[in-house]
């Protein structure tokens, strides 16, 4: 819940310049991909936000979140049918602040995840302990949870559509990031769950990204390690400049 529909627009004004620059270095590029960037606007920016990046290969929008029912007498609320009806591609699904503030537990978060799915969209499923959680020894356990009650229900077909992000509740906008080795350490234990519970292939085929207070500085050395597959920006994606050069890190990483 940041910045007026103006400053977006100069937000994301400037970041459409940087990456107009980007399409070169990709269509350059010897086969090798260009990491996808997707910009999660309030709810009430994402048609401008969308109009501005028509047409604009490897970007795309989403929402911040979605309501489980389809459709129906849920003022103020806004469905995964609706944000497809935009032209939105992702819904971030289980943000902290939406399990902590607004109590959303995993149960419903299950709820939205199938919506959202249904809708072809993506789901960009968000999990992660808190800091007394982890002080006790049980992140491991508390993420494991969020998964299995979150998204494990589903069959693989569907699976194979979500993207998972780490996020570490201490370590969204405070400033401190959780070191790599915290973040492999996680991000490989993911992938072995979703190995366990699918298969090999789907394990290896899945993004998870991680997110908390990951900015221009850290990024490089949280990318490099081999588990963790792009980013969730937070407050570093307020500022172009900052913005655009984690995208590049990613970049010539992942080439
Ligand atoms: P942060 O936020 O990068 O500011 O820590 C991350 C998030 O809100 O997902």
């Amino acid at each position: 819940m940041n910045l007026s529909l103006e400053e977006a627009r100069v937000l994301v004004g400037e970041l459409k310049v940087k990456l107009n620059h980007y399409h070169p270095v990709m269509e350059n590029g010897n086969g090798t991909s260009m990491p996808e960037v997707v910009l999660f606007p309030p709810y009430v920016y994402m048609t401008r936000i969308l109009d501005l990046f028509i047409n604009h290969q490897g970007v795309s929008v989403g929402a911040q979140n979605c309501h489980h029912e389809e459709q129906g007498a849920y003022t103020g609320e806004v469905s995964a049918s609706m944000i497809r009806s935009v032209g939105a591609t992702h819904v971030i699904i289980g943000h902290s602040e939406r399990r902590n503030q607004f109590l959303e537990n995993d149960e419903l978060l299950a709820e939205k995840v199938r919506q959202v799915l249904k809708n072809a969209l993506c789901p960009v499923f968000c999990c992660g302990e808190l800091l007394p959680e982890r002080e006790r020894g049980q992140h491991f356990e508390v993420v494991t949870g969020q998964l299995q009650r979150g998204l494990f229900w589903m069959n693989q077909a569907r699976f194979s559509k979500v993207v998972i992000a780490y996020e570490p509740v201490w370590a969204i906008g405070t400033g401190v990031t959780a070191n790599p080795e915290q973040a492999q350490e996680m991000h490989a234990h993911i992938r072995k769950l979703v190995g366990k519970t699918y298969d090999q292939e789907t394990a290896d085929g899945l993004s998870i990204l991680y997110g908390g207070s990951c900015n221009a500085k850290n990024a490089g050395a949280l990318f490099v390690q081999p588990d963790v597959d792009g980013g969730l920006i937070g407050g570093a994606s307020l500022k172009a400049g900052e913005f655009y050069e984690i995208v590049q890190k990613l970049n010539e990483i992942s080439n």
